[in-house]
C-alpha cells in the first residue's frame, strides 16, 4: 500500500503569509510539484487550536490557496484542499492520540513557545496538535513532507507515532515520512531580531515581510530591518556570527535561487545600505507578482471554490481507503 513518492503538506490560514513561509515551506513546494504526487492542505482544524475570528476564516483558508497558486503550485496536478473538508484527518487524530504518549508530547517546544506561562489555560488541541499533524500526513500515507526548520520535532514526532503504530498491530501500514528541509532559508529569522523566528505572531509589523506588502511596506520595512554597525561579512563563519546580518544575505540568496557564500562574496565589506537597496529589489521582483496574482484570485471565490471540492473530492478517495484499513487493523467492528 506504500508509495514511494507522495507529498503532503499543511500551512495554517491563521493570519497572512509572510517571507517566512514562502521560503521555507511554499516555494520549495513549486520545486517539488514535477517530481512527487502533492497533497498541499490548508489547515483550518489547527489553526483553531487558538482564537480564530469566525467572520474572516474561512476567507482566509481561500487566501492560502490563493497564495498556493500565485506562488506556481499548479491546481490540476496537486492536490489543494482545505483540512476540514475531509473528517478522516480528525478521526485519525483520536487513533494516533490513543498511541501517542503524554511523554512525547510534553517534549514538544512549538507547544510550550506558544503556550508560554499560560499552559493551564490554552487548549486541549493546542496540546495534541502534533497528533492532528501526523494524521494529516499519514491518512495519504505521505513519504515526503516539505517544511520549514521549526516543523522538524513535529515529524519526528510523526514518525514515532507511524512506528509505534506498525509495531503494535504488527502490520506495515504507515511509511515513515521523511522531512524535506531545504533551501537557504530554512528558517527565516525576524527582521527586528535575528535570534526570533519570523512569525505571524510577532506584535511588531516590522519584524516580517508579507506576501501582500506593497513595494512601500517593503521597502520601509527592509531599510528599517535590524543590522550591526560593521561592513558586511566576508566569510560564512563571521556571518554566523552575526544573525541579522546572516538572515538577511540568507534571505538574499534564496530568493536569487543561489548560495548564501556567493552572496556574501559579492557583498563583503559593502555597506548594508548598499546591500538593502537590492535586496529591497529583489524583494519587489519576486514578491509582487505573487501578490499582484494573488488579488486576481481572491476575488474569484467561486474559482477558489472549485479547486478546493475538486481537491477534496480526490483526497477523501485516498483517505477512505486508508481510514478503512487502520480501523480493520484495530479491530473496531464493522457494521
Ligand atoms: P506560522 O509558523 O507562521 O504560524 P504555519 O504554521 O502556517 O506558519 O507554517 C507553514 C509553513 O511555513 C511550515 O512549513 C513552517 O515550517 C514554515 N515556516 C513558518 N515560519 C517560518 C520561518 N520563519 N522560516 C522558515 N519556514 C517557516
Ligand atoms: N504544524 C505546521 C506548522 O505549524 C502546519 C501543519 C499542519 C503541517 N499539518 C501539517 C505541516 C502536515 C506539514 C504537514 O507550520
Amino acid at each position: 500500500m506504500t508509495l514511494s513518492k507522495r507529498i503532503l503538506s499543511g500551512v495554517q490560514p491563521s493570519g497572512d503569509l509572510h517571507l517566512g513561509n514562502y521560503l521555507g515551506a511554499i516555494n520549495n513546494f513549486v520545486s517539488l510539484q514535477n517530481d512527487y504526487e502533492c497533497y498541499f492542505c490548508v489547515v483550518d482544524l489547527h489553526a483553531i487550536t487558538v482564537w480564530q475570528d469566525p467572520k474572516v476564516l474561512s476567507n482566509k483558508t481561500r487566501e492560502v490557496i490563493a497564495a498556493f497558486i500565485a506562488s506556481g503550485i499548479d491546481p490540476k496536478k496537486n492536490i489543494l484542499f482545505a483540512q476540514s473538508h475531509v473528517p478522516h484527518h480528525t478521526q485519525l487524530a483520536w487513533i494516533f492520540s490513543c498511541v501517542a504518549r503524554m511523554g512525547w508530547l510534553n517534549r514538544m517546544t512549538q507547544f510550550k513557545d506558544k503556550a508560554g506561562k499560560d499552559k493551564e489555560n490554552v487548549s486541549v488541541g493546542l496540546f495534541s496538535y502534533p497528533t492532528l499533524m501526523a494524521a494529516d500526513i499519514l491518512i495519504y500515507l505521505a513519504t515526503h513532507v516539505p517544511v520549514g526548520e521549526d516543523q522538524k520535532q513535529h515529524l519526528e514526532l510523526t514518525r514515532d507515532i507511524a512506528q509505534k503504530f506498525n509495531n503494535d498491530f504488527a502490520v506495515n501500514l504507515f511509511p515513515i515520512p521523511e522531512p524535506l528541509i531545504f533551501g537557504e532559508a530554512t528558517r527565516v529569522m525576524s527582521l527586528r531580531d535575528g535570534n526570533n523566528k519570523m512569525s505571524k505572531s510577532d506584535p511588531s509589523e516590522y519584524s516580517r515581510i508579507m506576501l501582500t506588502d506593497s513595494v512601500e511596506e517593503i521597502t520601509k520595512k527592509i531599510s528599517k530591518a535590524k543590522t550591526d554597525n560593521f561592513p558586511l561579512p566576508d566569510s560564512i563563519e563571521d556571518a554566523k556570527k552575526r544573525p541579522e546580518a546572516f538572515n538577511l544575505l540568507s534571505i538574499f540568496a534564496a530568493l536569487d535561487n543561489n548560495s548564501t557564500s556567493k552572496i556574501i562574496n559579492t557583498y563583503s565589506g559593502k555597506e548594508f545600505s548598499f546591500f538593502k537597496k537590492d535586496l529591497t529589489e529583489l524583494i519587489i521582483q519576486k514578491i509582487t507578482p505573487i501578490s499582484q496574482e494573488m488579488n486576481k484570485l481572491i476575488d474569484d471565490k467561486t474559482y477558489l471554490d472549485e479547486i478546493m471540492i475538486d481537491g477534496k473530492n480526490k483526497a477523501t478517495m485516498v483517505a477512505d481507503s486508508v481510514l478503512e484499513k487502520v480501523y480493520e487493523v484495530i479491530g473496531l467492528a464493522k457494521p
